[in-house]
This record gives C-alpha cells, structure tokens and sequence, in this order.
C-alpha cells in the first residue's frame, strides 16, 4: 500500500463487498450494502481532517473539545453511480456540500465530455472528496479532477469501491496529489474497460437497470 493509495482492509468492508460481488445479490440488497460500506469507506477517507477545539462546558466543568475546523467539506459524485457511495457518507457528514458532475464517453474520440457540472463554492478552502464506485480506465476520474482543480480545489481525494491496477496508475500519473481510497484493487480491465473479477456495471446494479 503506497500513500497515494489505501485498500481499507476492515472485515466489515471486505465482507460486504464480497456479498456485493456475487452476482446473485438483489438490487436492494446491493444499495443496502452500498449505503452500508460507503459510511466505513467515509470513516477512512476523512482521517486527517483539521481540527481545532472549541470551549465548552461538560455537566462537570469546562474544557477545550476537539472539533473539526474550517469549511464544510465539499463531496463531488460522478454521475450517475457515484450517487451511491454519497448517500452513505452524507450520513456520517450532514453538513456536507455536494457537487455533481456528469460525464459521457465521445464515442469518436473516446475522450470524456462534460454534459454537467455543479459544485459547491470556495472549493479552495474546502477537502474535497470525489466519489465514484468503479476507478476502472481513470478517464472520467482525471477529467472530474481536472474540472475541479480548474475551480480552484486544492486538497482533494478519490473515494471508490473497486479500482483496477490501470486506473490507479492512470490517476497517480495525471493528479500524485490525489490520495485514493478503496475496499479492492482488483486483478485488470477488460477488453470492455470492467473491472475483473469486479462486480458488472455498479450503475446497473444499483438502480437495476440493464
Ligand atoms: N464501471 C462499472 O460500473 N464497472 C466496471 O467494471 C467498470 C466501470
């Protein structure tokens, strides 16, 4: 494990997943599980924040309570399957501001197009976490973090579920400030860019679509 990359090795995460690779899981079942990960994967991404400490009185005397310090943290999903790894972590962080990004594939040049961008404001005073459940070429990844150091993001971080060996070589050569953070590095991509052994199109199988 080097810096720019944390496999959270926790049994609870590592159990989940496994239930959430079996291709026999239900739709609900998967969100569940999803839901469920993603507020152990959060516990993890978030250490390190800033803190500072705030006076105030306990039922027997005063004292200086560590709180978190500075501005909300800013949480950006890359649409749409990034929206389950969010719902988790804006349990465990309600104060959180959120951003979307939405982009597709150019089918010509193979290239990621932006087709939608909202993200909160003062992005550079803010951590940034940027979520999305497969980092599997790296492609839509390093064109969201692209985006958001071109808004001003400064301290920022890449909270996935499953990453292939590609797409974390991919991240670390375009954005070696990013830390990524995931429950697996998997074996590779396939020739149709999954992630094997993975668990087949998270979008998919969260919203059971096909
Ligand atoms: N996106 C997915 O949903 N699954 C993969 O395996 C790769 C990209």
């Amino acid at each position: 494990m080097s810096d720019h990359l944390t496999v959270v090795k926790h049994p609870l995460v590592q159990h989940k997943l496994s239930l959430m690779r079996d291709r026999d899981t239900s739709t609900a079942s998967f969100r569940r599980l999803l839901r469920e990960i993603s507020l152990l994967l959060a516990y993890e991404i978030t250490r390190g924040l800033d803190m500072t400490t705030r006076r105030i009185e306990t039922p027997l005397e005063p004292m200086d309570a560590p709180v978190l310090e500075g501005k909300k943290l800013a949480l950006i999903s890359i649409l749409r399957a990034g929206n389950g790894l969010l719902d988790g972590i804006l349990e465990l962080v309600p104060a959180a501001r959120v951003g979307f990004v939405g982009l597709y594939r150019d089918p010509e040049t193979l290239r990621p197009v932006q087709y939608y961008c909202k993200v909160p404001d003062a992005l550079e005073s803010r951590m940034t976490i940027v979520v999305d459940p497969m980092l599997a070429t790296g492609n839509s990844s390093v064109a969201a973090i692209d985006l958001l150091k071109e808004k001003g993001a400064a301290n920022i971080r890449f909270l996935c579920l499953l990453a292939s060996p590609e797409g974390v070589a991919r991240m670390k050569e375009a954005h070696p400030d990013v830390p990524v953070v995931t429950a697996a590095l998997d074996s590779h991509l396939n020739d149709h860019g999954y992630i094997v052994p993975g668990l087949g199109d998270a979008g998919d199988r969260m919203f059971g679509t096909k």
